[in-house]
């Protein structure tokens, strides 16, 4: 049975390798994180796995909120793989709450989960969920909100799989200069912007922030920005803060950024009730390249938006926790796979549907 199972450690290991992950990840096997001993410590839940057939552990994955469109997507696939994959998986909704999901963390470690995934409702709680679960010894893989690589390294079987924020950010101001006049609709010399903001405290709404207008400054453009408020990746505050913003500063606005697509289509029909025409006179930008957005970039609804691969990452992540259930440990600075995000435009709009 051991035989098996380093085997298929190696076959998920390699494919690992194929699939490029491209934050690094390093992994080391049972034998050299544990020297003299072939398969992982009798304590960790995992040790459990030899005895059960390939991918028949049980999975506790934790979704910050059910309510957030992009996680929908990302819970869904990540259900699909697991059960594809013959784990028993439970889901559970954390409605955005940090000591409810401490609760179902404690609630899945009691009941004796091989392993946890877990997009923590909060980053600043990562160093609570990364003691409790280290304390139980469960291997653990984060997604979609990143702590720091100090706070992972305090767990050796913990690994963050996502997207490199930053990245997503740039695309977003590249949209805006592959525009005919880059982003200055009115010709005065610069571009003028509101910037519509997930939650502050999550990094991927910081660098997204930071990085779409960098990459205007960095091609030597001058921006403005009129205004910046938090819509906390959620539709309804989307909308009303770019018609609070149309309302205020009219024809001034020239590009509305989103951090993510939900809130640009809920500024979408603010605009629209606005009477202002996106591509015409003023720009719009998401980033996750839900359908409801395709759909909107493909009618010239939208400038553009930039693929959250929910599926690769869904992906990823499964194929991290089958390392750690394989006895795999990660080295401190070594605890982040990104998956690539890609740009998406009119033309390669369709190639995303789902
Ligand atoms: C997505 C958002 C989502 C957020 C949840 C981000 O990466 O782009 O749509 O609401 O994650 O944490």
């Amino acid at each position: 049975m051991k035989k098996t199972l380093a085997l298929a450690l190696a076959v998920v290991m390699s494919l690992g390798l194929l699939a490029g992950c491209g934050g690094g990840g390093n992994t080391s096997t049972p034998a050299q994180s544990n020297p003299g001993t072939s398969q992982p410590a009798a304590s960790n839940p995992a040790a459990s796995i030899p005895d059960a057939p390939a991918g028949g552990g049980t999975v506790g994955v934790c979704i910050y909120k059910f309510d957030d469109a992009f996680m929908t997507t990302y819970r869904n696939a990540l259900q699909e793989i697991l059960e594809g994959k013959g784990y028993k998986v439970t889901v559970v909704d954390g409605n955005n709450d940090q000591s409810k999901q401490n609760e179902q963390i404690n609630t899945f470690i009691t009941q004796g989960v091989d392993a946890l995934i877990i997009n923590p409702c909060m980053t600043s709680a990562a160093d609570s969920i990364i003691a409790t679960v280290k304390a139980a010894n469960v291997p653990t893989v984060l997604i979609n909100r990143e702590p720091t690589a100090e706070q992972m390294s305090a767990y050796d079987k913990l690994v963050y799989v996502g997207c490199d924020a930053a990245q997503s950010g740039t695309f977003q101001g590249e949209l805006i200069l592959e525009t005919p006049n880059k982003g200055d609709i009115n010709g005065d010399g610069k571009v003028s912007y509101i910037m519509i903001q997930g939650d502050p405290e999550n990094i991927d709404a910081q660098l997204r922030t930071e990085y779409s207008v960098k990459a205007l400054k960095d091609a030597g453009i001058e921006v403005e920005e009129l205004d910046l408020q938090r819509g906390d990746w959620d539709r309804e505050k989307g909308q009303t803060i770019c018609a609070n913003d149309l309302a205020q500063y009219g024809d001034k606005i020239e590009v509305v950024f989103c951090n993510n697509d939900d809130m640009a289509i809920g500024a979408l029909q603010s605009i629209q009730a606005a009477g202002r025409t996106v591509n015409k006179d003023i720009y719009l930008v998401g980033v996750d390249a839900l359908d409801a957005a395709l759909n909107e970039v493909m009618n010239g609804n939208m400038t553009g938006t930039v693929l959250n691969d929910a599926v690769g990452q869904a992906t990823e992540a499964v194929n991290q926790m089958e390392l750690l259930l394989g006895g795999a440990t990660y080295t401190s600075g070594n605890q982040s796979v990104y998956v690539n995000y890609v740009k998406v435009t009119p033309d390669n709009a369709k190639d995303f549907v789902k």
